[in-house]
């Protein structure tokens, strides 16, 4: 339980890391994958405050990537149909899953207030963060 605390403590700080070093990043947050459930929990975020604390596997950008355990990134969600708007100033999104030993237990998700913000770079970067997250479980 105790362990658990820090953790979150150390994911909020990669979030606001993240949040306040990268320009076009105006929400970080990660979701976790409750397996039982079949959903995504919100974990820690940086960011306005959303609805969207549960989402079902394969709902929204982020219920597809628990999915596919594939990067999924947005360059205009306007043109997305399976996707969920948390707020109505994101125009782009990218969701990068995080790897356990191999296994996919959730995944970073990004908004940004810009169309096109994330490159392949993002995605390198992203990836990076999350071999870091992962050493924490
Ligand atoms: N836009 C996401 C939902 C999460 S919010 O961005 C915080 C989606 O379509 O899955």
């Amino acid at each position: 339980q105790h362990e658990n605390t820090i953790r979150d403590e150390k994911l909020m700080q990669v979030c606001h890391l993240l949040k306040d070093n990268m320009a076009q990043y105006d929400w970080v947050g990660f979701y976790f994958k409750n397996e039982d459930k079949e959903e995504l929990v919100l974990g820690p975020y940086a960011g306005d405050p959303t609805d969207h604390t549960v989402i079902p596997f394969g709902r929204g950008i982020c219920g597809q990537v628990a999915v596919s355990g594939k990067n999924f990134v947005v360059p205009d969600v306007a043109e997305q149909d399976n996707y969920i708007a948390c707020s109505i100033n994101v125009r782009s999104e990218i969701v990068v899953p995080i790897f356990v030993n191999g296994e996919n237990i959730g995944q970073i998700d990004i908004d940004s207030n810009m169309k096109d913000a994330f490159s392949d770079l993002d995605e390198r970067f992203l990836e990076f963060v999350n071999k870091e997250v992962a050493k924490l479980f």
